[in-house]
């Protein structure tokens, strides 16, 4: 990143203003999670209830120690780090309440991509980050992305290139006895029972509130999405997963060779391209296996379809 960029974005995190920045899984809207003022301006920007809490973004394990009560499975769990888990744990050291959305336990990662890396480690302090998308809509997955989502009021955005990841950060609540998945990501339930020697009951990331991801309609195309789809009709734009229905009149590949960790990585960018499609009036999204990160596949095309209230 150019130093000149690099300055201008840590002056703007220190004076508690707004920087658009990439991670490996989507691109963040970030601000000082120290400054009440400065996540209010998040919040503001996105249009996001303000029951939400956000995630803590640090470089170090060092720096989340600062803010997030460790522990053992804390401890287990920092071999994914840098990487695509957010951590819940009880909260310490001076996140502000609006950050946190006045609970009593902060989500805390640090995301695997050099440029993130480098602001942060700069920065040497916690930026509260939710994906970059207005409230309610798609997460933006290219700096392009960001910029659509705010043609009035851009914020800085740092362009890092498209995320590889391409899905947000897996969620898992380690702040009370037993771990609780709260949002299924790339590293996936079996990653994590390996690592934590436990089992999820099934059902734990359906069944809690808790991790407002969970929220019925969130990553919402503007358009009606069908799941499971094994036929399309003229008005539909297939979300192609493999060489089937690829005779469709407009379609979005996932994956031709139906690798699933390239699937998550287009997944967001195809469904923004379908949505504004002049001919698609509907989306008609192929089946997708439910294994590995399948499963946070799955979740986000679900709460894409859901009905928005
Ligand atoms: O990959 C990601 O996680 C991206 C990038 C920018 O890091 N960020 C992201 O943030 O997806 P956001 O705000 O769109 O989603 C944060 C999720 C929400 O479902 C929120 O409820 C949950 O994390 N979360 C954050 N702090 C929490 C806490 N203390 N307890 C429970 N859930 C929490
Ligand atoms: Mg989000």
């Amino acid at each position: 990143m150019d130093v000149s960029l690099q300055e201008k974005a840590l002056s703007l995190w220190q004076k508690g203003d707004v920087v658009a920045f990439p991670t490996e899984t989507v691109y963040g809207l970030g601000a000082d999670a120290r400054k009440g003022e400065a996540v209010a301006r998040i919040y503001a920007l996105k249009s996001r209830p303000q029951f939400n809490p956000l995630i803590i973004h640090v470089a170090s394990v060092e720096i989340a120690k600062r803010y997030g009560q460790w522990n053992a499975w804390a401890d287990a769990l920092s071999r994914f780090w840098p990487g695509p888990l957010t951590v819940v744990l009880k909260r310490q050291g001076g996140i502000s309440d609006l950050a946190t959305a006045g609970g009593d336990t902060v989500g805390i990662r640090i995301p695997n991509h050099p440029t993130a890396l480098a602001l942060l480690a700069a920065f040497d302090g916690p930026i509260a980050a939710p994906s970059a998308n207005r409230s309610g809509r798609i997460s933006p997955t290219t700096a392009e992305h960001v910029a659509q989502e705010y043609p009035e009021n851009p914020p800085l955005i740092i362009d890092g290139g498209p995320c590889v990841v391409g899905l947000e950060s897996t969620v898992i609540d380690l702040s009370t006895t037993t771990p609780t998945l709260l949002r299924p990501g790339a590293i996936t339930r079996t990653m994590l029972e390996d690592a934590l020697g436990v089992t999820f009951a099934q059902g734990d990331v359906a069944g809690v509130l808790k991790s407002p991801g969970q929220l019925a309609s969130h990553y919402a195309p503007t358009k009606p999405l069908r799941l499971n789809a094994t036929d399309y009709t003229a008005t539909e734009g297939v979300l192609a997963f493999g060489p089937h229905m690829m005779e469709a009149a407009v379609s979005q590949q996932l994956s031709l060779t139906m690798d699933m960790a390239e699937a998550a990585a287009n997944m967001f960018a195809a469904l923004r391209l379908l949505d504004a499609h002049p001919q698609v009036q509907s989306i008609a999204a192929m089946p997708i296996p439910n294994a590995g990160i399948g499963e946070a596949i799955n979740d986000r095309l679900m709460r894409a379809a859901a009905p928005k209230s």
